[in-house]
């Protein structure tokens, strides 16, 4: 029987080591969680986007009574961002979460839909997107989307 091995690189860091700029981005994704819609679920999430053109760009999950009409907050970022700026690369993806009156202590990971969003946009780009995870006490940064999504279906 042969077998696929899969491996996934990423690196573990605190908030003191991120670079300056990282700092930025993910202190606007934490802000965005504030502005969210999420009366069903209680659960915040924020995302920024650093775009090529050095706009940061930043949405959060938005709830609907009818579930499946609600948007998470990376879709929600990565589609207002080429709403308003189609031609621009996503260089940088933070996100963080925060309920019962705080940020978590360990990031959460994006869904599966978000994933295949994060996909097309580096392949619609060809530009991989630096994808930090915001945790109070860990924070998970990936360089591009292969490593939380392989296998991906990108092509038919
Ligand atoms: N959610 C996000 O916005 N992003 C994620 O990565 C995971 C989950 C939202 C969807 C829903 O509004 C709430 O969090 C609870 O699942």
């Amino acid at each position: 029987m042969k077998y696929l091995k899969i491996t996934a690189k990423i690196r573990i860091c605190n908030y003191e080591e991120l670079l300056s700029e990282e700092k930025i981005i993910v202190d606007k994704a934490k802000e965005a969680t504030f502005r969210a819609y999420a009366p069903y679920s209680k659960f915040k999430v924020g995302a920024a986007a650093l775009l090529a053109n050095g706009e940061i760009v930043t949405g959060n999950n938005q709830e609907n009574v009818a579930f499946p009409s609600g948007l998470c907050a990376e879709r929600t970022t990565l589609f207002y961002a080429h709403a308003q700026y189609p031609d621009e690369a996503v260089k940088t993806l933070a996100i963080a979460a925060y309920t019962e009156g705080d940020f978590l202590d360990r990031p959460i990971s994006p869904c599966g839909a978000c994933r295949q969003v994060m996909l097309e946009t580096e392949m619609r780009f060809k530009q991989s997107i630096r994808i930090i995870l915001y945790g109070k006490e860990e924070i998970l940064i990936a360089e591009g989307i292969k490593d939380l999504l392989p296998l991906a279906f990108d092509s038919f």
